[in-house]
């Protein structure tokens, strides 16, 4: 390659990485593969160092990418938070290895660990607690997250033990389990929201919220892995910060005397990697002695003694047949590929998610073409490009739809939005047996009844609306197919049982767009009732903790509809609860849902029993003697010596008055 040539390709590659970089980051959509990112990347460093004059400090490959929030008081860390040189390929491990032992010429063992997928985090303790949580930011500052860490069940607020120095910096990665993840994007698709890309992508967004108490209700854990200064090996540290209470992941760490057993090791997680429950992409390589990583030192942005090797994810390749769609209970359309069956990690691919019409045209894609497709985090596999080399030429150009596949209605996009809407709200049939599954499902009016027989009712058209449920009689059913007298007793029975189902679950079974679980919770308390919530003005509604100009419009649109009125009238009529009863109405939250506390000595802002109480109220559990089951004790001044000494040698977390007041965000 000539300087001419080589100028071009790093300006485009350049280009090019910008705009993945910000996809990435920014839009958190990625369009290509980390391997192909990755691949890129590592063209354009090679280039800028073979023709150094083309250097820009401005150049992509000068950052380590940063996820700084300007909400978030920014901190310096203590040392600076380095990203690791990574690779796909054997043959740069035994160059790392050569490397290595160029510099260090006695033995010496690696440490091979699981590259966990998430986001890293430094930690700083101060005399056994937990002082300060940092994201990675640009690698010498980051982002203030303590108070959202601080709701991660596994990291310590208080260590165990003894041995720890008095302020020391411990660094991991913060993730979300799959099966955390999945749950959280049914929900989130319930609520009409988008769904996440991958837990990485879930996780970070987590991390970033501004409220700490829907950060406690996401599923985040946290994994350490490293610990700078203490003792003379990297395996031996982590052991002991494992006494401290440190999650430390040691089940999925190994010693390894040489380079076969670090490929023996890779060989094996490559594989068992998809039986775990998180995800995971590669694995990290370190020196163990702390002082030889000394002597291997760093370059200016990446250690010398450790190195990340990553998975390739699988990829495969196969035909777009078709695109069908979907219409979901609030008119969304989701368009869905559907594929020439393929077998990819395990399974057969037949169909995968497009998301919206701009992935699509994202993506350029036409019916009949080859395509790319990648399952990563998500279980929905996703087409991350197109072969076009492959298509052929009487191939034509992608046409999205512009009408409801089911009910024919002339669709809609609003300006600020990816997804087209059918309109024809109370005609459309999936709208309208969407809504009736919602409103059923267990977290709703928990009505014991199978999608199949919502079905069966619509079709012959016993019920047209939610309200209709609570005209069915006995008689209506029995003479219907697949109808025995039991199963028609005891849906009447669920029916019924469902009137005594509390008023903020009501609301939210009402299917009112971006009304999830804990918004309709919060809008029962501030109105107490339905009739409130009706009646209320755009601004009154802002004045709810969590509501904006979003979910003001959309519950003023809701109620805008006669029909929407008359569905609550008969519910109204049914006895179904459009209030709040008076026990409720006491301010209570669930943020201390699944905890269990046990509190002892006396406290500044409240008494012991008002604790307790405040502990009840929101949710959580209030014990009188520490047990396997306790998760914090609240100490205040002069706490009962033998329930400190039975919290500290269970490794239970011990909190302050204020650490609890920050859980229900009092503080
Ligand atoms: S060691 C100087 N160990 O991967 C020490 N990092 O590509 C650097 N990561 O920023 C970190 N699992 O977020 C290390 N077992 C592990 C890891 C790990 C995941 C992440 C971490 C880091 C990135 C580097």
């Amino acid at each position: 390659m000539n300087r001419e040539q080589a100028k071009d390709r790093i300006l485009t590659l350049r280009r090019e990485l910008n705009h993945h970089n910000h996809m990435y980051y920014v839009m958190a959509h990625p369009e290509i593969s980390d391997y192909d990112f990755d691949q890129m990347m590592e063209e354009l460093i090679r280039l800028e160092n073979d023709f150094p004059e083309f250097s820009d400090d401005n150049s992509p490959s000068k950052r380590v990418g940063s996820d700084i929030n300007l909400e978030f008081e920014q901190v310096r860390h203590n040392y600076p938070m380095m990203s690791l040189g990574n690779t796909y390929s054997r043959e740069e491990l035994e160059e790392f290895d050569a490397r290595v032992k160029k510099i260090i010429t006695s033995e010496f063992d690696y440490i091979c660990e699981l590259k966990y997928d998430g986001v890293a985090i430094s930690l700083t303790y101060k005399n056994g607690s937990l002082l300060r949580a940092v994201t990675r930011g640009d690698g010498e500052k980051g982002d203030d997250v303590t108070r959202n860490v601080k709701t991660i069940r596994s990291i310590p607020l208080k260590l165990n033990g003894s041995g720890y120095p008095d302020e020391f910096d411990i660094r991991g990665e913060i993730f979300l389990p799959r099966a955390g993840f999945d749950k959280m994007n049914a929900q989130r698709m319930e609520n009409g929201e988008p769904p996440f890309a991958n837990p990485r992508n879930a996780a970070a967004g987590t991390l970033k919220l501004q409220n700490s108490s829907l950060v406690a209700k996401r599923p985040l854990d946290c994994y350490l892995y490293y610990l700078s200064g203490t003792g003379f090996f990297h395996y031996d540290s982590l052991k002991m910060a494992r006494e401290w209470g440190f999650k430390i992941p040691l089940e999925y760490t190994k010693k390894a005397k040489n380079l076969d057993e670090v490929f023996e090791f890779i060989d094996y997680w490559d594989v068992h990697r998809k039986d775990q429950p998180f995800d995971t992409d590669g694995v990290v390589i370190k020196v163990d002695s702390f002082q030889f990583q000394e002597q291997l030192g760093f370059t200016a942005k990446i250690p010398r003694w450790a190195i990340a090797y990553k998975f390739k994810t699988e990829r495969a390749r196969t035909r777009l047949n078709s695109v069908s769609y979907q219409v979901g209970r609030t008119g969304a359309i989701t368009p869905v590929a559907n594929l020439e069956p393929v077998s990819l990690a395990g399974t057969v691919v037949k169909r995968a998610s497009l998301y919206n019409s701009d992935q699509i045209e994202l993506l350029g894609l036409r019916v009949g073409d080859w395509v790319y497709v990648e399952k990563g985090g998500e279980i929905i596999p996703k087409i991350v490009g197109v072969d076009t080399d492959a298509r052929e030429t009487e191939s034509k150009e992608f046409v999205y739809i512009n009408s409801c596949p089911d009910c024919g209605s002339p669709l809609v996009r609003n300006n600020d939005e990816a997804i087209h809407y059918c309109p024809n709200t109370f005609g459309c049939p999936p709208q309208i047996k969407g809504r009736i599954e919602h409103f059923v499902s267990r977290k709703a009016m928990d009505i014991n009844i199978a999608e199949a027989t919502i079905d069966q009712l619509f079709r012959h058209r016993l019920i047209a609306d939610i309200s209709d449920l609570y005209k069915l009689e006995y008689m209506q059913l029995v003479m219907l197919e697949r109808f025995a007298e039991k199963s028609a007793g005891n849906l009447i029975k669920s029916i019924e049982d469902s009137k005594k189902i509390p008023f903020p679950r009501v609301l939210y079974a009402l299917g009112i767009r971006f009304v999830g679980e804990t918004v309709a919770k919060k809008l029962a308390r501030h109105f107490g009732s339905l009739e409130n919530i009706m009646n209320a003005g755009f601004d009154e509604l802002l004045e709810v903790e969590e509501v904006g100009d979003k979910i003001a419009g959309s519950i003023i649109e809701h109620f805008s509809f006669a029909r929407n009125r008359e569905i609550v009238s008969g519910l109204r009529d049914a006895g179904v609860q459009l209030e709040l009863n008076r026990s409720e109405n006491e301010s209570s939250t669930n943020l201390l849902a699944g905890m269990s506390f046990v509190v002892t000595g006396s406290f500044e802002k409240y008494s012991r029993d008002d604790i307790k109480s405040m502990i009840e109220q929101n949710g959580g559990k209030s014990m009188s003697g520490i047990s396997s089951g306790t998760q914090y004790l609240i100490a205040g001044s002069k706490p009962g010596p033998d329930k400190m000494k039975k919290a500290e040698s269970m490794g239970i977390a011990i909190i302050s008055e204020d650490d609890f007041l920050g859980m229900l965000n009092k503080s």
